[in-house]
């Protein structure tokens, strides 16, 4: 990546910053304040991307949960780069990182799967992500078999876990009027983040 010579310093780490603008995003009542776009790569180097709920933002890296047999999860064991984007229209807002993914360890996926409400701990069970479904009642049926099995004790699925996205390269957007939106980059550079502007 060509750094310009004027880059600085970030005002703010890029994961503080993403926090602080989900957090806005979230007084503000944007619909979907965590809903990110997550593009993987599949078969032939085709990139795929589809919306997952962004469940927590650190230092190190951006967390979603998914089926690890959907077609995203199988395209992730085969390669780890992705991106995501957020958008918040009511703020004028987006967010766009890239970068690797590493699966949550094992504790941490349950210690967030029992957040969830039954249904969709249930649901986790009963959904084979991805693969047709040749009626819904199957789907329907499948909820009811696995709702009956556990009763109130659902453990998590094997196949259901999480990732993080480690970003190595953000870029903030701030629309403006006339299209001159205020737009930069943030990437890691030998451990340090550097920023600069972009032409919008
Ligand atoms: C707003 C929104 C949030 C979603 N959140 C998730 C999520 O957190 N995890 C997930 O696996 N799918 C989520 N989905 C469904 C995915 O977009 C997608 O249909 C599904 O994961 C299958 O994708 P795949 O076939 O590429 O694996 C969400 C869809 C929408 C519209």
């Amino acid at each position: 990546m060509m750094i310009p010579d004027f880059a600085q310093k970030p005002i703010e780490e890029p994961s503080k910053w993403l926090q602080r603008w989900i957090q806005e995003a979230e007084k503000e009542g944007e619909v979907e304040p965590t809903a990110m776009a997550l593009s993987t790569i599949g078969g032939e180097g085709r990139p795929r991307t589809r919306f997952v709920l962004c469940k927590g933002v650190s230092a190190h890296g951006v967390r979603f949960f998914t089926n690890l047999e959907s077609a995203k999860g199988v395209e992730i064991s085969v390669n780890k780069h992705s991106s995501i984007a957020f958008h918040w229209p009511k703020m004028n807002r987006q967010v766009r990182a890239q970068g690797t993914l590493e699966a949550v360890p094992d504790d941490e996926a349950d210690e967030y799967f029992l957040t969830r409400k039954r249904l969709s701990r249930v649901g986790a069970w009963a959904s084979k992500q991805s693969r047709p479904l040749k009626a819904r009642e199957e789907l329907l049926s499948s909820v009811k078999h696995y709702s009956e099995m556990f009763g109130d004790d659902i453990p998590r699925p094997p196949h259901w876990s999480g990732f993080r996205l480690i970003p190595d390269y953000w870029e903030f957007w701030q629309g403006h009027d006339g299209r001159l939106h205020d737009r930069w980059a943030i990437h890691q550079s030998d451990g340090n983040w550097v920023s600069w502007r972009l032409y919008p």
